[in-house]
C-alpha cells in the first residue's frame, strides 16, 4: 500500500534537516555522509556567527532549496548584472552560478573579512567586494550604476534600525536599473522590510521548507511616484 502523503512529505522533510545537520556537524545521521567540504564551510559560518551574530543572523549557511529559489526569481537584461549583498560563505552565490550567471555580470559584497577571503577562494575569478553595503555607491564600479537588473539582499535587514534598512534600500536602488527588482530572504512569516515606511511595494515570491528555518523570497520595487 502507498504511503499516504503527509507520512511521504515528513519523510522528505526529516530526509532534509538530517542532511543539513549532518553536513554541518558530522552528526552521523541517517547514515548520510558528512561532506567534508561543507563542514568546513558550515563551520566558518557558526564561527562568524558566534562572532558577530546580529550580523550574520543565522547558524548556518542558506540550504540549496531557498539559494535555487532566489536564483528562480531573479531576472537580468543583457546588458546588466546582478549584485548579491550579504554573501556568506556563497550559498546563493553558488545558486547563481549554476542558474547560469557568468562571473563577470555578478558582484557579491560581503562586510566580513573572513567570509569574503573564503569566497575569493571557492569561486575564482568572482567579483568579490569586501565592503559595507551602506556604502554601496563607492563600492560598485561607477559603469555598473544603473544597469544591475536584481539586487538579492542577504543581509538580515530585520536586525537593523529603520535608518540602517533605508540607507541600504536606497543604495540598492540608486545602483538598480530602472526595471530592476530588490530580493529579500526572510525566515518570517510576513514582510522582512516595512514596506511604507520605505517607499516600497513588495510580495512574497515563494516559501520553502527545506530550509531550517523555513523561507520565503520577497521581491520588492520603489513606490512610483504620482504622476503630476
Ligand atoms: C544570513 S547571512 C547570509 C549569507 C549567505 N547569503 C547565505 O544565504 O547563506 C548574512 C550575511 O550578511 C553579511 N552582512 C551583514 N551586514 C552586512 C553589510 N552591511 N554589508 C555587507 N554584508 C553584510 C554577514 O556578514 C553575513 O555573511
Amino acid at each position: 500500500m502507498p504511503n499516504p502523503p503527509s507520512s511521504h512529505f515528513h519523510r522528505r522533510l526529516r530526509g532534509a534537516v538530517a542532511a543539513r545537520l549532518n553536513d554541518a556537524f558530522g552528526l552521523g545521521l541517517d547514515d548520510i555522509p558528512a561532506q567534508p567540504a561543507k563542514r568546513g564551510e558550515d563551520l566558518l559560518f557558526l564561527r562568524r556567527w558566534l562572532a558577530n551574530p546580529l550580523k550574520v543572523g543565522s547558524v548556518l549557511p542558506s540550504s540549496p532549496a531557498l539559494a535555487r529559489l532566489v536564483a528562480k526569481n531573479v531576472k537580468v537584461g543583457e546588458d546588466q548584472a546582478v549584485l548579491e549583498l550579504g554573501a556568506g560563505t556563497g550559498a546563493v552565490t553558488r545558486a547563481l552560478r549554476a542558474s547560469g550567471i557568468q562571473n563577470d555580470r555578478l558582484f557579491v559584497v560581503e562586510i566580513d573579512g573572513r567570509m569574503a577571503a573564503f569566497l575569493r577562494k571557492q569561486f575564482a575569478s568572482l567579483q568579490v567586494i569586501h565592503g559595507d553595503a551602506t556604502n554601496l555607491s563607492q563600492l560598485l564600479p561607477v559603469a555598473w550604476h544603473g544597469r544591475i537588473g536584481t539586487v538579492i539582499c542577504g543581509i538580515p535587514m530585520v536586525n537593523l534600525p529603520l535608518s540602517v534598512q533605508k540607507r541600504i534600500v536606497d543604495a540598492c536602488f540608486s545602483v538598480l536599473a530602472p526595471d530592476g527588482r530588490l530580493l529579500q530572504f526572510t525566515y518570517l512569516p510576513v514582510s522582512p522590510l516595512p514596506k511604507g515606511r520605505l517607499g516600497l511595494t513588495g510580495k512574497r515570491m515563494g516559501t520553502t521548507i527545506l530550509n531550517l528555518p523555513p523561507a520565503s523570497v520577497w521581491s520588492y520595487k520603489r513606490v512610483e511616484p504620482e504622476a503630476a
